[in-house]
């Protein structure tokens, strides 16, 4: 049988309310998880399996301690580490409470924690190591990662991104699809409207409207996340990118991961 590789992060902003700390949305993990496993199914039928990697954002968690603790610069001048025993705490029980919705929703996906396999060297995610997540990917099964404070050779610890921890991930894995679940309908242009279609010669017109977030984030928003989705597409390590924003059903969701639509932004080289 052959197979997509698939990469579907469910972002902080859609899984969290990130002006309020810690309050992760149940129901929309849910929903999401079961229209997740929905897909797998359905492509699976079809003689074409999905191998899924799946990421969270932080979102709520991470965000905002990781903004009181000034934790991208690492150890800080009068906190020391307490930044990062703070942040993996959080993250750890935010983990934990997704893979319990997951469940709900019947899908199993397993956590390899940013921590113990990635390290940055002054901000940037230098090292990734792939090995279990490609042996579970190998035999079905669904990696799990997230936004993390990871190990950084000059400043101690950093944050590393969802997005940064996939640009890492893509030099081993190539992936087919990837989906990004946001709180808007995709990237919104001047107008404030949903911008179908970016791609390279348009990029430009759209640029200036494409900013961070408006809530307490570290790592760049909406603009990082673009960059980095164009910097994987523009060398050939990803097929295309989609965000969105999850209806209340997910079937858009469903769509956008076996390939047939979704709706929001569709980002290509
Ligand atoms: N042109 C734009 N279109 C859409 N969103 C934009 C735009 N410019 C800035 N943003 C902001 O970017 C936010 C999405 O990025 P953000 O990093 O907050 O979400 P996320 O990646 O889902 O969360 P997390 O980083 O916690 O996983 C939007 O909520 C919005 O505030
Ligand atoms: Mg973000």
């Amino acid at each position: 049988m052959s197979h997509a590789n698939v990469f579907v992060k469910l972002g902080g902003s859609f899984i969290t309310d990130k002006a309020v700390a810690e309050s992760l949305n149940g129901p929309r993990i849910i929903v999401a998880a079961r229209m997740l496993r929905k897909a797998m199914d359905q492509a699976a039928r079809r003689g074409r399996r999905i191998q899924l990697v799946l990421g969270h954002g932080a979102g709520s968690y991470g965000h905002i301690q990781a903004k009181k603790y000034g934790a991208v610069a690492g150890v800080h001048p009068r906190h020391g580490w307490e930044g990062l025993h703070r942040i993996r705490e959080s993250m750890a029980r935010m983990n934990l409470l997704f893979i319990q919705y997951c469940h709900k929703g019947g899908l199993y996906p397993v956590t390899v924690s940013p921590f113990a396999v990635a390290a940055a060297a002054d901000g940037f995610v230098r090292r990734l190591d792939v090995h279990n997540i490609k042996a579970l990917l190998d035999r079905g099964q669904i990696p799990l990662i997230h936004g993390d404070v990871i190990p950084d050779a000059k400043r101690g610890f950093t944050i590393a991104s969802t997005e940064a921890l996939l640009e890492a991930l893509s030099r081993r894995i190539r992936f087919d699809r990837i989906v990004m679940v946001s709180d808007t309908d995709g990237v919104l242009g001047h107008d404030g409207r949903t911008i179908p279609l970016i791609h390279r010669r348009n990029i430009k017109t759209h640029a200036g409207a494409i900013r961070g977030s408006g809530a307490p984030d570290v790592t760049g928003g909406m603009r990082r996340k673009v960059e980095k989705l164009f910097a994987l597409l523009g060398g050939g390590r990803a097929g295309s990118a989609r965000i969105l924003r999850c209806a209340k059903d997910a079937q858009n969701l469903y769509e956008a991961v076996l390939g047939i639509g979704g709706g929001g932004t569709l980002l290509k080289p």
